[in-house]
């Protein structure tokens, strides 16, 4: 066998963005199924991970910090990237994840105001520079995401409710900035139809990666 025959085609890296109750996780779900893709979530996706992410969101801790907040989110994302996304990309897998480094510009850079430039440089540190391939941007609008809410709200999303156009309008510039990176997807009407939506979009996309 040769070097190239060898050589494994590295996976695609998928990830899904959209305000709280957008109905990524139940979408994200969906495409990794279809593409036979490993499904992981943010903040989490890792023994460490999964521990961080019960700190961060847990509605009790009221007084943690903005900083605190945007720093945890990172180090969970780190050990995110190391143990899971990009072995499982080397070793030819596609990923899907439920939101990454575009939920830290929006929640923590816009929605809590510590600045999209501070917050995507320590990222870009966490990250070690990985990039999703392409980025998913469910967009509900605000009543269609209240109603899929409910009312068991982690931490962030009892702030998210206060947030939430702000977040939205991050993730539409973000994505407006990086249109060969970043598709929109309408995620108004049934998980099917939205369903449907995102392969059709997700599989042409693919094509050219
Ligand atoms: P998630 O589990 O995706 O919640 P949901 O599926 O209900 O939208 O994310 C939990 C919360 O964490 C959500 O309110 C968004 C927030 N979050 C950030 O603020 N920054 C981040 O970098 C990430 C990954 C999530």
């Amino acid at each position: 066998m040769t070097s190239t025959e060898s050589a494994v085609r590295r996976g695609r890296f998928i990830a899904f963005e959209g305000g709280d109750g957008s109905g990524k996780s139940t979408q994200a779900a969906r495409l990794a199924a279809a593409l036979d893709a490993v499904l992981t979530r943010e903040p989490g996706g890792t023994a460490i991970g999964s521990k961080i992410r019960e700190l961060v969101l847990d509605p009790q801790y009221l007084n943690m910090t903005n900083r605190t907040e945007a720093l945890l989110m990172a180090a969970a994302r780190a050990q995110h990237v190391d143990e899971l996304i990009l072995p499982q990309l080397l070793a030819g897998r596609d990923v899907v994840s439920d939101r990454f480094v575009a939920s830290s510009l929006a929640y923590q850079g816009v929605g809590r105001n510590l600045g999209i430039d501070v917050v995507a440089e320590l990222n870009e540190f966490a990250t070690n520079g990985l990039k999703p391939d392409l980025t998913v941007l469910l967009d509900a609008d605000p009543t269609t995401a209240r109603a899929r809410l409910g009312d068991d709200l982690d931490r962030i999303e009892e702030a998210g409710i206060q947030l939430g156009r702000q977040v939205v309008d991050t993730y539409r510039s973000l994505a407006a900035s990086a249109p060969d990176r970043w598709v929109i997807v309408d995620a108004n009407g049934d998980i099917d139809t939205v369903a449907a939506r995102v392969h059709l979009v997700v599989s042409d996309r693919l094509q050219a990666l």
